[in-house]
């Protein structure tokens, strides 16, 4: 169970429970790097996850620059690189959590049973994800329809800003539950 005084929502949460914490494979973040295994799928998931990291910031700061410079009725390419921007990190998160759902998890939890509890939290976060993705892509939608509202800009820019705080949290977490299994079982 999780410490009843920890939020473990992903919206919320500011870490790992210490009760989760314990039940992970050690091996200390800082160490990674150095570990015989790093150079597999341990630093391909990392560097993925650098290039979700960077999608999300890029979306919500190309949104944020356009609602600075907003011009109503004006065409406005920046806004057609944010849209596109944010497509491809819907695509690219989607497809990632599409292979941790359908395979890497499963194995791991199979692998791993004391792990349990930590990747029912990291497929509750999907599923949370799932949605904060979903409803990125219908204000994207929105923009792209009807871009010289304002109004949706805004919105669209409130969607990419929460969608980024919650990929970074589920990214930061995941990485500190799987990235030891990948170093431990190279
Ligand atoms: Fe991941
Ligand atoms: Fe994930």
């Amino acid at each position: 169970m999780d410490d009843p005084k920890h939020d473990p929502h992903l919206a919320t949460r500011t870490s790992l429970s210490q009760d989760m914490r314990s039940s992970l494979l050690h091996c200390p973040r800082d160490s990674w790097a150095s570990q015989p295994g790093y150079g597999g799928k341990a630093s391909f998931f990392l560097e993925y996850h650098a290039l979700l990291r960077r999608g999300s910031l890029a979306l919500r700061a190309g949104l944020e620059s356009c609602l600075g410079n907003f011009q109503p009725g004006h065409p406005n390419a920046e806004l057609d690189d944010a849209v596109r921007t944010g497509r491809q990190l819907l695509q690219a998160a989607h497809h990632h959590h599409a292979i941790e759902d359908a395979s890497y998890f499963p194995a791991f939890r199979q692998a791993f049973p004391k792990l349990g509890s930590a990747l029912d939290l990291l497929d509750n976060d999907h599923r949370i994800l799932g949605a904060a993705l979903d409803e990125t892509g219908d204000a994207l939608d929105r923009v792209q329809a009807q871009g010289e509202q304002r109004g949706l800009v805004a919105l669209a820019y409130d969607r990419a800003r929460a969608l980024e705080h919650l990929i970074n949290r589920h990214l930061d977490d995941e990485e500190d539950v799987i990235i030891p299994i990948f170093l431990h079982a190279r």
